[in-house]
């Protein structure tokens, strides 16, 4: 759409009933905060600026909105006076002039961008306010839409409506397209004459027809337009995006085989025949290829999963690991920051982080990368096809040569070169019969005790 946009977003709300010393807008749904949902759902809506109406701790919200968009400006409202009066709070924005405006909820990020760009192309086809509601059998609280032969011609508080207007079951969810060049004019008409004695936005409606103004109701899906209070609330939405990013990730050509029990992040990508068994969660940054495993309760956060690699069962991948094709890490291995090189294989009990493990190689059950030195922490480099034995300690900085052996056991505090075989552990000894010794000594000691 070649028209410019403005999203106001309010969300000077108090948020006390969070009980809570974030405010609302910066909890979180899938690892993001609401305020971030509503700024990348408007951007991708063709929202190019945004105005941020806040209420209390405005530098937090302000860094939470820049680090999403470049083009954002924060607007204090001194005292709540009603939603057109937060509205007007970005008077100085509004009047940079944008061809629409959206005025969005902070604390209601399931909204989806078709549903505002149907707002935008109702601005765009010539009404100059185009309100989002929704049908639901619970009206209670919400602001009701009053149509007459198919047009808009109020919306009245559930406070302020007389009992036959409260059987209306079309309601306001609270978000609205404005025409950028129309919008101050219209909200600085509105009164406060009210129960609640506060500036409706609601009441622009009325006002944009009193002006001869074309005004539209635009149906969407209620759970879009559903928003947080508490933190009852926020788990529902939570639970309602997961569900809804499963499913679009399944009709896409993912396998889950219990997705109720998989938990996603905002941004995690998943390929086509990747299978995801039941109870994996997935922290921010993960991005799966096509036809990966992900096994049963495993965890990854800031990992890139390339195709044909099998993770887990109980594998957890840490930010900055990076499997390549057909490597294999399993159970109860943890990794951090480092790269897994294709067909690699590190399948039991492992803790492997700051390094570099060589194409084909296999790292033993119980190898352990010592890359902390309690103050810096060192690179292992694991050539191509080593074969590291079980239970090796590998003491960072350290550099397995391509094809080298490490014995079982072993600590190793020194580079091996390329096709050795280093062991580093005491040699065994054999003294025969002196488990017997052992044992007759030990019960003469039982013996002797149970004789006191
Ligand atoms: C509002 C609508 C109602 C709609 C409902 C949908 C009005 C007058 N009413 O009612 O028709 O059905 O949303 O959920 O608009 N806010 C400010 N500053 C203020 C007042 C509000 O920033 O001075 C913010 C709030 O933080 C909140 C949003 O605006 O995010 C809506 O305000 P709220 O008090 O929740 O309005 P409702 O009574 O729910
Ligand atoms: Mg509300």
């Amino acid at each position: 759409m070649a028209r410019t946009c403005l999203t106001i977003i309010l969300a000077a709300g108090e948020g006390s009933r969070m009980k809570s010393s974030t405010p609302k807008v910066l909890h979180e749904i899938a690892g993001l905060s609401l305020l971030g949902h509503v700024i990348k759902t408007a951007q991708s809506a063709g929202g190019n600026a945004q105005a941020v109406i806040v209420g209390r701790e405005a530098e937090r919200v302000e860094a939470e909105a820049r680090s999403h968009s470049a083009n954002v400006t924060i607007c204090l409202q001194k005292e709540r006076l009603g939603t057109a009066h937060a509205v007007l709070a970005g008077r100085s924005v509004i009047e940079q002039g944008f061809d629409d405006i959206l005025v969005l909820m902070g604390d209601s990020p399931l909204i989806q961008p078709e549903s505002l760009l149907r707002l935008r192309r109702a601005l765009e086809h010539g009404s100059q306010v185009a309100v989002l509601g929704f049908r639901t059998s619970e009206p209670h609280g919400y602001g009701r839409l009053l149509e007459k032969d198919g047009e808009l011609i109020a919306i009245r508080e559930h406070k302020d409506a007389t009992p036959d207007e409260l059987q209306v079951s079309f309601c306001n969810g609270g978000i609205m397209g404005l025409s950028g060049h129309k919008a101050l004019d219209l909200l600085d008409k509105i009164g406060n004459q009210n129960s609640k004695g506060e500036y409706y936005l609601t009441d622009i409606v009325e006002v944009a027809r009193e002006n001869g103004q074309k005004v539209v109701a635009i149906e969407a899906d209620e759970s879009e337009l559903h928003g947080v209070n508490d933190r009852y609330e926020l788990s529902r939405l939570e639970n309602h995006w997961q569900r809804r990013r499963r499913d679009l990730l399944m009709r896409e050509g993912v396998t889950m085989h219990a997705p109720d029990s998989v938990y996603l992040s905002h941004d995690t990508e998943i390929g086509i025949d990747a299978i995801i068994e039941p109870n994996v969660v997935f922290g921010p940054g993960v991005k799966i290829a096509s036809a990966a495993q992900i096994r049963a309760f495993s965890h990854l956060e800031g990992a890139t999963i390339d195709t044909g690699c099998v993770i887990g069962p109980y594998a957890r991948l840490r930010p900055g690991t990076d499997v390549k094709t057909g490597a294999k890490i399993g159970n109860f291995c943890e990794t951090k920051n480092t790269l897994v090189e294709a067909g690699a294989k590190i399948n039991h009990l492992s803790y492997i982080g700051d390094a570099r493990v060589g194409a084909k190689a296999n790292i033993g059950a119980g190898t352990i990368t010592c890359n902390y030195d309690g103050i810096n922490k060192h690179f292992t480099d694991i050539g191509a096809g080593v074969f590291v034995g079980t239970d090796t300690s590998l003491v960072a900085p350290v550099k397995i040569g391509d094809g080298a052996y490490i014995g079982s056991g072993s600590v190793i505090t020194h580079d091996v070169p390329a096709n050795a075989l280093a062991v580093a552990r005491g040699r065994q000894v054999i003294k025969e019969d002196r488990a017997n010794f052992i044992r007759q000594r030990n019960q003469m000691i039982k013996d002797q005790k149970n004789k006191k």
